[in-house]
């Protein structure tokens, strides 16, 4: 399904990307002609060793830096900053600490148009409610667990209706079991609203179980070394990890991170 919506149109189109910071001796190469398309309502994966330019590939996507070459289109039309049609979740939540849950939510909606005060108080409660924070509305930032917390900043990405979310390591901070819990209520989230996801993450498994595809970098400069697919029929489970395909999938992409310099 993916791969026909992915040659209808593509949701996202990167093209000789390219990004440097810094000039002179002390000037870094990140990114070195990345090309990527990513299909409508596809899941996919990004990994790769530390520093290849996972999270610089993301904030290029989000608008939030510039790429010194190549294009980046979403839905078409080149990105030219931040816009409400991409969401993003990074590591650490990112919240306002003197609002309340809910008011934090309503604070990301209020650039709505044409929604009232009350129709932003009604958005914000049902997607706390979608991520499970019901009865959590008027809490503070700081009463609350990491993975409330990234709840939180998953509701208030999600609530003003983007149609991509880019995510950076969005649970790298949470212990196993909340990393777990987290990944079901993404893939959750992603079966009911039908977005484009794009997810780095440092954790294979992470990658395997949830996407369609998982894109693995070469170290900086980085490039995309290989893009592996996971033909893992869904819902997945944690029974569809302790299969071998599973298990040659994750066996795989991690041989692919550690020997990126040499093999094909
Ligand atoms: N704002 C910046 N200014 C200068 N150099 C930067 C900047 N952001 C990233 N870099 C450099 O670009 C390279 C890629 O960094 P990036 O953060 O994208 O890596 P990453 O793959 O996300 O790593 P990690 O897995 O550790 O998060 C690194 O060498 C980093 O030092
Ligand atoms: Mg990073």
């Amino acid at each position: 399904m993916s791969g026909q919506d992915r040659e209808a149109a593509p949701k996202l189109r990167i093209s000789g990307l390219v990004k440097r910071f810094g000039s002179g001796d002390r000037a870094v190469t990140a990114l070195e002609g990345v090309d990527l398309e990513v299909g409508e309502n596809e899941f996919v994966s990004i990994v790769g060793a530390s520093g290849c330019g996972k999270s610089t590939l993301l904030s290029l996507v989000a608008g939030l830096e510039e790429p010194s070459a190549g294009t980046i289109e979403v839905s078409g039309r080149e990105v030219a900053g931040p816009g409400r049609d991409r969401g993003v979740v990074f590591q650490q939540a990112t919240l306002m600490p003197w609002l309340t849950v809910q008011q934090n939510v309503e604070f990301a909606l209020r650039g709505e148009p044409g929604l009232t005060r009350g129709d932003r108080a009604d958005r914000a409660r049902e997607f706390l409610g979608l991520v499970g924070l019901e009865g959590f509305e008027r809490s503070y930032p700081a009463q609350l667990s990491g993975g409330m917390q990234q709840r939180v900043a998953l509701a208030r990405s999600l609530s003003y209706g983007p149609d991509m979310l880019l995510m950076d390591e969005p649970f790298g901070a949470l212990d196993a079991l909340t990393r777990r819990t987290m990944q079901e209520l993404l893939l959750e989230v992603w079966e009911q609203h039908r977005l484009t996801v794009l997810l780095v993450t440092h954790d294979i498994d992470e990658a395997v179980v949830t996407s369609d595809r998982v894109v693995v970098m070469s170290p900086r400069p980085g490039r995309v070394r290989r893009i592996v697919d996971v033909p893992i029929p869904r819902p997945r489970t944690l029974a569809s990890e302790r299969t071998p395909e599973f298990q040659g999938l994750s066996d795989g992409i991690l041989g692919l991170i550690r020997d990126a310099p040499h093999a094909g």
